[in-house]
């Protein structure tokens, strides 16, 4: 079993990681105090090549694999959690179901905007009763003519209120149920397009979410994404790959943790020493170490089987389940070992374990996670 990574791979690691601790840690305390879309580093992610990790040259990205696209998420995540949430979306829900199930048109059309940071993209199935039963859609499209005319409400849009375009799920034909759903390319500016303002939220306050309103919008026939009825194929099998992503963010979160709580160690002293020296700080900061290391190659097992075009479904929710339930103990821990500075804004523990409860509820919860694990269990996977 080889655990090396490729020259290409640590280069884009590297590459990521000096962009975020450079340019995003600086500023990610203040992009959460102030609740901000950060777009120049949104810019500066596409110029590196992080917006379109795993889009083919031809389309304008960067060409790499999926291992490489997770190392660099846990990066930009152990500096920032929402801008890596940014990335993560626009290269995971948008740009890879478009790369997989688009046609050449719509690959062409939108995979150069997407990957070079010209168009941000968003993902669009959750609605206000369709959460984590992703198949209850009642936002609904019907033909008209050479038109699709698209009505409902997507709840909970991750770079909704600052995204171009978004891959959304509506059902075409309800006694289907789920083989009733189908995808779509919908550009945000389209008429009918509304959102509401953005959700207030615990943590990764720099990555913006809200409500899209859609009114009778009209979209051309080509505006659907693979074919009529494969929307939840579409969706599922882009979640696969998204969980992937927020595993990767999880594991920065939980790096983040124990590398800050490690430096605080080292400096705060009590009982005439270091914390670091006390034992019970030293089980912690172990503890934190090795279940990141574990989380780490989960995260990289199920990006490496996607590379090698193996089933990775379950090895994504594994890798998911675990790594957000390490980034929430290490957020706990982190704050532990900070003690009364944990609880303040003027240290990162607090930002951190906000940042980390939404890696076990969004692109499924930790309870779908299992779900999804016992169901390809079920199926002999
Ligand atoms: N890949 C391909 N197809 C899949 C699949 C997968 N991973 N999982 C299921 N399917 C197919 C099944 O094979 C089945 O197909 P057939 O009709 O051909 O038999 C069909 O989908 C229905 O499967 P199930 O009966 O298992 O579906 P279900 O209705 O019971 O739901 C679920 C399954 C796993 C619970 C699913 O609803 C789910 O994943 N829920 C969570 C949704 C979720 O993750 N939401 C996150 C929103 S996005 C978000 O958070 C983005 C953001 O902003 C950051």
């Amino acid at each position: 079993m080889d655990f090396s990574l490729s020259e290409e791979q640590q280069f884009l690691q590297k590459t990521a990681r000096d962009f975020a601790k450079s340019e995003v840690l600086p500023l990610a305390a203040k992009i959460d105090s102030e609740h901000r879309h950060p777009k120049e580093l949104v810019d500066k992610m596409a110029q590196i090549g992080l917006m379109g990790v795993a889009v083919a040259d031809e389309h304008g990205g960067s060409g790499m694999d999926c291992v490489s696209y997770a190392l660099a998420i846990e990066e930009v995540a152990r500096a920032c959690a929402s801008t890596a949430v940014i990335m993560s979306v626009n290269n995971s829900l948008v740009c890879d179901p478009i790369a997989h199930f688009g046609s050449d048109a719509q690959k062409r059309e939108w995979l150069p905007l997407l990957a070079q940071g010209k168009k941000l993209g968003c993902f669009a199935i959750s609605e206000p009763e369709a959460g984590s039963d992703a198949a209850a859609q009642t936002a609904i499209a019907t033909l008209d003519g050479d038109e699709w005319v698209v009505s409902g409400t997507k709840n909970w849009i991750t770079n909704g209120p600052v995204a171009d375009v978004c891959v959304l799920m509506a059902m075409t034909d309800k006694a289907q149920g789920h083989r009733g759903i189908s995808a779509f390319i919908l550009p945000m500016d389209a008429k009918g397009v509304s959102t509401s303002p953005p959700d207030d939220k615990l943590g990764i306050r720099g990555s913006k979410s809200c409500q899209i309103f859609l009114e009778n919008v009209r979209l051309p026939k080509n505006a659907l994404l693979g074919g009529v009825g494969q929307g939840f194929k579409v969706a599922m099998t882009t979640l696969d790959g998204g969980r992937i992503g927020i595993a990767a963010q999880a594991l920065g979160i939980a790096r983040a943790c124990l590398e800050d709580g490690f430096e605080y160690a080292l400096q705060r002293r009590t009982f005439g020493k270091p914390i670091a020296e006390h034992q019970s700080i030293q089980w912690k900061l172990a503890d934190m170490a090795t279940e990141i290391d574990a989380a780490r190659l989960l995260v990289l097992k199920a990006a490496q089987l996607k590379d090698n075009g193996e089933p990775y479904g379950k090895a994504a929710a594994m890798a998911k389940l675990f790594a957000s339930d390490v980034a929430n103990k290490a957020g706990r821990e982190c704050i532990q070992i900070f003690g009364g500075n944990g609880y303040v804004t003027e240290y990162p523990a607090e930002r951190h374990f906000r940042d980390a409860k939404i890696t076990e509820i969004y692109e499924g919860t930790s309870e779908i996670q299992r779900l999804v694990i016992t169901n390809y269990m079920r199926k002999g996977g």
